[in-house]
């Protein structure tokens, strides 16, 4: 028991000795990482396109958010898909220009 008293009293201890260095620490300028905006349009040759056509009906999110690297013909595909499913009034060189920017870029 008196063992565990003088175990606490050095936490103690260490956490007033801590606390004066633990503000130090932070009273430096912070630099973190804010992770990757995934609402807009990455960059890359074509994006006006899909900034124009692919924003209408849902965020840039539906594209941002599928997996890296599915290719051409899957984004054909989704591009496609948003055509003659869901109607979106995009003309062929658009949707061409769209694919390319799109399996280009993500
Ligand atoms: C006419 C409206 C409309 C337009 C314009 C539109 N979409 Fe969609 N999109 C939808 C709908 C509706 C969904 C399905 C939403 C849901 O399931 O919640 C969807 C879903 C998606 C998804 C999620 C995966 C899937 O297949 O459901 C992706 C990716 C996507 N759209 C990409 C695009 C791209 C790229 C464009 C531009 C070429 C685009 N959308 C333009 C209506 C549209």
């Amino acid at each position: 028991m008196i063992k565990h008293l003088k175990s606490l009293a050095a936490v103690a201890v260490a956490g007033t000795v801590a606390g004066p260095l633990a503000s130090m620490v932070v009273a430096k300028p912070l630099t973190y990482e804010l992770p990757e905006e995934t609402s807009v349009f990455k960059p890359g040759p074509g994006i006006e396109s899909a900034e124009n056509n692919c924003a209408a009906c849902h965020s840039a999110d539906y594209i941002t958010t599928q997996p890296p690297h599915m290719g051409r013909p899957f984004w054909e595909a989704e591009v496609h898909k948003m055509i003659s499913a869901y109607h979106a009034p995009i003309d062929d060189t658009d949707a061409k220009a769209i694919v390319d920017y799109l399996a280009a870029t993500y």
